[in-house]
């Protein structure tokens, strides 16, 4: 049987952080699942669609990752869609205490069966956030090499449609 694992998140962009962890679990599962959470109040750099399309396009070269969105409680689009495993990464210890909690609470509503899994990123990316790229590539500061070179070309048009 096959196992399908999900790797969620806002990817406000994308950064190479989450791209590590994206091709180290697509490695891991025969299929895996970029889900990116919907919240039409959160303000964000990209659109739901444009964020979809920048993860699709990233992604595609893997072969066995596939993108959605959703809202909403995290457990219900688990057990809706029959996910066997739930993937996180860990920067620093202080994602470990929130996420633990997360995974434990999380766990009393999944479905029987299901994991949470969690990767240690990569050093090279354990400083960086989505917000900390927006803030530095906005004042200008080189975010080169900690967001896919394709997502930098994505936040580089969308500040020059946005001037
Ligand atoms: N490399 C680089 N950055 C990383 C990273 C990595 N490997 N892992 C996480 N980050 C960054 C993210 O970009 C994010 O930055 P931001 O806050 O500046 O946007 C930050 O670290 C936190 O990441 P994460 O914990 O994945 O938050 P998120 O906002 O991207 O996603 C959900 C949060 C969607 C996973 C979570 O809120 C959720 O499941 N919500 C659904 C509601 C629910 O079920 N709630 C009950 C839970 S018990």
């Amino acid at each position: 049987m096959k196992t399908r694992a999900l790797y969620t998140g806002s990817f406000d962009p994308l950064t190479s952080g989450h791209m590590d962890i994206i091709q180290r679990a697509a490695g891991m599962y025969d299929e895996l699942t970029v889900g990116i959470i919907s919240n039409p109040q959160k303000h964000s750099m990209f659109t739901l669609d444009e964020r979809e399309e920048m993860i699709r396009e990233a992604v595609e070269p893997l072969g066995n990752v596939n993108v959605d969105h959703f809202s909403g409680l995290l457990a219900d689009f688990v057990n809706r869609n029959g996910y066997d495993v739930i993937v996180r990464g860990l920067r620093t210890s202080a994602d470990f205490d929130y996420e633990i909690q997360m995974a434990q609470m999380n766990a009393t509503l999944f479905n029987e069966g299901i994991e949470t899994v969690f990767l240690v990123t990569d050093p090279r990316y354990s400083f960086i956030s989505s917000s900390t790229i927006k803030e530095v590539f906005l004042l200008g500061g080189s975010v080169e090499g900690l967001v896919p070179d394709a997502i930098l070309d994505h936040m580089k048009n969308k500040i020059s449609v946005d001037k």
